[in-house]
């Protein structure tokens, strides 16, 4: 109850349970407007009516995000406490390097509790960091020579790859945002691929690009989708058969900025690290 996510009318997960998101689709198919949405959603953790995008925020979602395009996600800093938002190279290792830090903190604070805890049994709020225009973000990371250039660049795929490997048990989830999510070509690792609990293809596309997201195990519909639809691969209920269809609800941005500065109103950098609601 306390992670419900919804993704459209008739689409729920655990964000607990499927932590990361992998996010492709074309320029303008609604990939930045549903994970700000999505956003909201987690950052009024628990909701306890799903026809409603914010919940009680009892439970916030602590949001952390690299943006180098500076748009829309990069707006949040408005709302967010300092040092939570990156739009360059030595911001993204900072911010990146933070979440981590307190990654392991929570994983070491869990260590000390009754055998088997994590971080949903013991009702913690969970973590999110938002990569936007990964592409071009690792791009920018794998440009230069120097040793400078170097040193950001071992950094930023390192952790990356903690962060995806470790993140289940603290609920620190990574949502992953970028016109291309496969392997090849994209620049993301096979562990974070393979850690991948949500992969969503937003808007229209041509089936080859559809199957660099998705795989060729996977069946994909012949429909023509818009703005803010999408095609959701979702682990253990897509595992094989069909892609689910959805359409994120439709909200115009004054409304959803006004839902965001709410949702974001519980956002403190001391005070959830180790919080818990539950033995
Ligand atoms: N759920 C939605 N409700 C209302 N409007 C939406 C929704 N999704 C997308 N839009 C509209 O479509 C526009 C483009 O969406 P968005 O910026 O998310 O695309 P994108 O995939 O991130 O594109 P880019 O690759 O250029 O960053 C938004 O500015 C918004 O006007
Ligand atoms: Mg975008």
């Amino acid at each position: 109850m306390n992670y419900i996510l919804t993704l459209s009318k008739s689409l729920a997960l655990n964000a607990y349970k499927q932590i990361n998101f992998l996010i492709a689709g074309a320029r303008g198919s609604g990939k930045t407007y549903g994970a700000l949405i999505l956003i909201a959603e987690l950052a009024s953790f628990p909701r306890l009516n799903k026809n409603q995008l914010l919940g009680t925020g009892q439970l916030p979602t602590q949001i952390y995000c690299v943006d180098f395009k500076n748009s829309d996600i990069a707006r949040l800093a408005e709302f967010l406490p300092a040092g939570r938002v990156a739009t360059n190279k030595n911001e993204a290792i900072k911010v990146v390097e933070e979440y981590d830090r307190k990654m392991h903190q929570r994983l070491d604070f869990i260590k000390t509790q009754k055998f088997g805890s994590t971080a949903g049994t013991l009702g913690m709020p969970m973590y999110y960091l938002w990569v936007d225009e990964w592409s071009a973000t690792n791009a920018s990371f794998n440009q230069g020579n120097t040793k400078a250039d170097k040193d950001l660049r071992y950094k930023w795929s390192s952790l990356i790859t903690d962060i995806s490997m470790l993140n289940r048990v603290p609920g620190f989830g990574l949502g992953i945002i970028s016109q291309q999510i496969s392997v090849i070509g994209s620049g993301l690792s096979t562990s974070v691929q393979e850690e991948a609990g949500i992969k969503l293809h937003y808007g229209d596309a041509n089936m080859s690009s559809y199957r660099l997201t998705f795989g060729n195990d996977i069946q994909i519909p012949e429909m023509r989708l818009e703005t803010g639809e999408a095609y959701a691969w979702i682990e253990g209920l897509t595992s094989s058969g069909y892609v689910i269809p959805l359409a994120m609800p439709e909200i115009e941005p004054d409304r959803l900025w006004k839902c965001l500065k709410t949702a974001l109103s519980n956002q403190d950098d001391d005070k959830y690290l180790f919080m818990t609601t539950k033995q």
